[in-house]
């Protein structure tokens, strides 16, 4: 029997963005961004996108939980659970303030080098995302966001500028977080965090978002090929919400449905890993009619940008029916999705499969050949502090130890090629979805609610010590 451990210089770590922990939304001369405009929601309760920043409403990643101030105590607090990596994502905003100005602001590339410096003294390598949901508010009301082949410029300085600002001390980076969500091309919150569309009723969805998708696909290709000029030895990758499709029963409609919804999520990284869109987008696309702006000068740029990475996040698998949509009629992905009765569902009915990421490390190997980064996995949980300060949070030790003894199997026993693994929200921060603190992800609490109160004070859960212990046997103790 082999062996089940992780490779020598794996990278453990944990991941965050900018926008869920920073706070400081004006400080050192930042601008408005799209997570700036939007309001607390609740657990199925969406968040609300204001027209810019409206006085009186709850908006949570303004001062989120004020990591741009304590940034040295957190990420000591990391280097004492042993990270060797830490993803983050630089705030567009900070760079450039409202998208399109010639030159970037001083303060905010201050501000990265200073927190990157930090990480180094821990031996720490910093894993950035240059778009985690963060584009400049301006550059949604100016230009109508992706939407606008403009914007791909506007891009593309901000990442050449942080290319070779950093290029020293940032080796890992990522263009754009989970570019594939827009895929659910009617969901306001998808569509503006991605592409920074708006939706409204005149338009057609499904068509604006294959265009911005578009752009933004060259974007990220153009940034590839920059990068690779100022520093090759840079690992530029995608970065996707990978989840896989499994059909609801064995009938030959679910099993296509399932290949077909796959297609249609999946194609983003197609086009990032190949350089080239997959047939069966351009066949779709055609029959559709959409004829989006794709020139040829657009697919030299495309194959010459390709990623040397696959990096993913891996919360859910979903189950699809065709007694809810023949496959061939298949446009919205979310319309096709059924219950799956053989896992259990988080507080925020979020399917738990930890077979199913043994299955998609497997799926995304065979499909890319390319090494593949699994940058964000958990729980979002509610948390009780006891009287005397501690936090026992046994379901996200359970949570992530299911999780990483397929990742061991994949690794191991199906030679998946995989750099590391950074479970999201490392320390408690501002969800995504739903703007709440109390939906916590962290090995390190924070005191603060989802009302805005708290000491900000951080503590250690029970789940800090594992994932210590998880480190220093390079996996071999879960
Ligand atoms: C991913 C995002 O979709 O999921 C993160 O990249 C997000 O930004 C994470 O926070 C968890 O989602 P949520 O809605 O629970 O914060």
């Amino acid at each position: 029997m082999t062996k089940l451990q992780f490779p020598a210089g794996f990278l453990w770590g944990g991941a965050v963005a900018a926008h869920q922990l920073e706070g400081a939304w004006q400080a050192g001369g930042k601008g408005v961004s799209v997570a700036d405009v939007m309001t607390a929601g609740a657990n199925k309760v969406p968040r609300e996108i204001t027209a810019g920043v409206i006085p009186g409403k709850n908006y949570p990643n303004h001062d989120a939980i004020d990591f741009y101030h304590h940034y040295r105590e957190d990420i000591k607090l990391f280097a004492e659970m042993g990270f060797k990596c830490f993803r983050t994502s630089i705030a567009w905003t900070r760079i450039f303030p409202n998208g399109d100005e010639l030159e970037p602001n001083e303060d905010g590339l201050k501000f990265y080098d200073d927190l990157f410096d930090e990480c180094h003294k821990y031996g720490i390598e910093p894993v950035i995302t240059l778009a985690h949901f963060e584009m400049p508010y301006h550059l949604v009301e100016a230009y109508g966001g992706f939407a606008n082949r403009k914007v791909i410029d506007f891009f593309v300085r901000f990442a050449v500028t942080c290319f070779k600002r950093y290029k020293d001390k940032v080796k890992y980076w990522m263009t754009f977080n989970e570019i594939d969500n827009q895929s659910s091309f009617n969901n306001d919150f998808l569509m503006c965090t991605n592409s920074g569309l708006l939706l409204n009723n005149d338009k057609d969805n499904e068509a604006e978002m294959y265009q911005a998708a578009h752009y933004e696909l060259v974007a990220s290709a153009l940034a590839v090929k920059e990068g690779k000029k100022i520093n090759p030895d840079f690992k530029i990758g995608t970065m996707i919400n990978f989840t896989p499709v499994y059909p609801a029963s064995s009938k030959p409609a679910d099993v296509l449905l399932a290949q077909r919804l796959d297609q249609r999520r999946n194609w983003f990284s197609d086009v990032q890993a190949w350089g080239y869109y997959p047939a069966n987008v351009e066949a779709y696309i055609e029959r559709k009619g959409f004829r989006p702006d794709i020139t040829a000068e657009d697919r030299i740029v495309l194959k010459e940008g390709t990623v040397d990475y696959i990096g993913f996040s891996y919360y859910q698998s979903m189950v699809v029916s065709a007694d809810k949509v023949a496959p061939d009629d298949l446009a919205d992905p979310t319309e096709a999705v059924v219950p799956n009765p053989y896992v259990e569902k988080s507080d925020w009915d979020w399917e738990i499969d930890p077979v199913g990421l043994r299955y998609a490390l497997n799926e995304l190997t065979d499909r890319y050949h390319l090494p593949l980064f699994i940058v964000e996995n958990g729980l979002g949980a509610v948390d009780k502090v006891e009287d005397d300060g501690s936090i026992h949070d046994p379901y996200r030790v359970d949570y992530l130890r299911k999780h990483l003894e397929e990742v061991r199997k994949a690794v191991v026993l199906d030679g998946v090629d995989l750099m590391g693994y950074t479970p999201w929200g490392c320390i408690d921060l501002v969800s995504a979805g739903t703007g709440q603190m109390s939906k916590r992800y962290g090995f390190i609490y924070v005191d603060k609610d989802d009302k805005g109160h708290g000491t900000l004070a951080r503590s250690r859960k029970d789940s800090f010590y594992w994932y210590q212990k998880v480190i220093k046997t390079n996996g071999a103790d879960l």
